[in-house]
């Protein structure tokens, strides 16, 4: 009989136990330090060589940051992991680790905003080509892929529109020319989407939104094979983005719930995209648990759960927007997603801030549209709020 895999929630909460021996504190210390002292230079040596376990600068190693990337990478099925000290410092120094001029990088128009401008602007000034293809299009990414391809960089769900990659069908075109597949897996979560699974090389997290759930600080985490996390770790070590103990210590925290709040708030963004589909101000609902979705079918096959954000595109255009986000009581009109606090904006002062009004335009991005980042709070409270407020417009 093969043993049966604990789940999801039961991992977040026992995975990397481990008792202080110090201390016997249940809880792991906050390892708040630079560096670490020995008490004679061979072991020091030994340790620094790799030879003997330990740390010796915080920029490099820390057991607090460290007990956060090991229970990330055991949560996504993956060998290993190294932690930032944002979303965006992962992905950066994942591109910066792994790519050299001359190579050529093949990814979506629906990328979070920093994201796609560094397919945009900041790549193509050391000489690497991106190619970014229409998100609904698999056939057109598979034939740029087949070109060359060294990177295949993916993003599914997509901030704001919520378009669904299929993971498998394109890693495989990308495995075909031995290109490294990464996705970033913010939005889905460990809990209701793993695309190891599916074939993925990388997966990074911005751990900003629903690993620590609580909107109280930044971090970013890549989990993949021992040997491409460990050319990653080695350029974060060079150039020092690295996660702080204090917000590792405050993520392991937050991890023992994410399962429950993942799953509350992926029930609460059903039950409301479901309402908001009903409403006749609204034109249309941009939600992957939706039968009507484009992307649901897909959905379905490589996610446990549609995830806790939807967006919907006003009839009113911006006007309505204005309106309704003045009026929402239970919501903070804020930057963040993923916390317990429900959380909305145009994607104008939220995932495309960085793009121009014409950018957004050509992302496909409607002047009417909303990201509602629900939070945990009671569904008739928040059902309730969005009626009264979509009565102001
Ligand atoms: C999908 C996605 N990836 C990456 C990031 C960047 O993360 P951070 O803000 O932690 O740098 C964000 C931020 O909103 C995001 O939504």
């Amino acid at each position: 009989m093969t043993k049966k895999q604990p789940g999801p929630s039961t991992q977040s909460v026992h995975l990397m136990r481990s008792v202080d021996p110090l201390t016997h504190s249940l809880i792991p210390p906050v390892v708040m330090n630079a560096s670490f002292a020995y008490d004679d230079v061979d072991t020091w040596q030994a340790v620094a060589l790799k030879q003997k376990p330990g740390d010796i600068y915080s920029r490099n190693s820390n057991p607090t940051a460290r007990l956060f990337e090991q229970k990330v990478a055991a949560l996504e099925g993956a060998e290993a992991g190294t932690s930032f000290a944002t979303g965006m410092a992962a992905i950066s120094t994942t591109l910066f680790a792994l790519l050299s001029p001359g190579q050529r990088v093949i990814s979506v128009k629906d990328n979070y905003g920093a994201t796609y401008l560094h397919f945009l602007q900041i790549l193509p000034r050391f000489n690497i080509e991106c190619v970014i293809c229409d998100t609904e299009n698999p056939e057109q990414i598979e034939t740029e892929v087949a070109k060359g391809c060294h990177l295949l960089y993916l993003e599914t769900p997509t901030n704001p529109t919520l378009k669904v990659l299929d993971i498998a069908r394109l890693n495989a075109a990308g495995k075909q020319v031995g290109a490294i597949t990464v996705c970033d897996n913010t939005f889905a979560t460990p809990i209701n989407q793993n695309p190891i699974a599916l074939g993925t090389d990388l997966v990074i997290h911005s751990a900003t939104k629903y690993l620590c759930g609580h909107g109280d600080l930044l971090g970013g985490v890549v989990v993949g094979s021992t040997e491409l996390v460990k050319k990653i770790y080695e350029f974060r070590e060079l150039t020092g983005p690295m996660l702080d103990a204090f917000s590792a210590f405050l993520l392991l925290r937050s991890l023992k719930t994410l399962g429950l709040r993942v799953e509350r708030q992926n029930a609460n963004a059903m039950a409301m995209a479901r309402f908001l589909e009903a409403q006749p101000q609204v034109k249309s609902v941009f939600y992957p648990g939706l039968e009507s979705n484009k992307g649901h079918e897909i959905a379905k096959k490589q996610m446990r759960g549609f995830g806790g954000i939807l967006s919907f595109d006003l009839k009113g255009g911006y006007q309505a927007v204005k309106a309704v986000l003045n009026n929402l009581k239970y919501a903070y009109l804020a930057a963040n997603l993923g916390q317990v606090e429900t959380v909305v904006g145009p994607p104008a002062t939220t995932s495309h801030v960085e793009l121009t009004a014409e950018e957004r335009s050509a992302a496909g991005i409607p002047e009417g549209l909303i990201r509602y980042a629900v939070g945990i709070e009671d569904i008739e409270d928040l059902q309730a709020d969005m009626t009264q407020a979509l009565a102001k417009i």
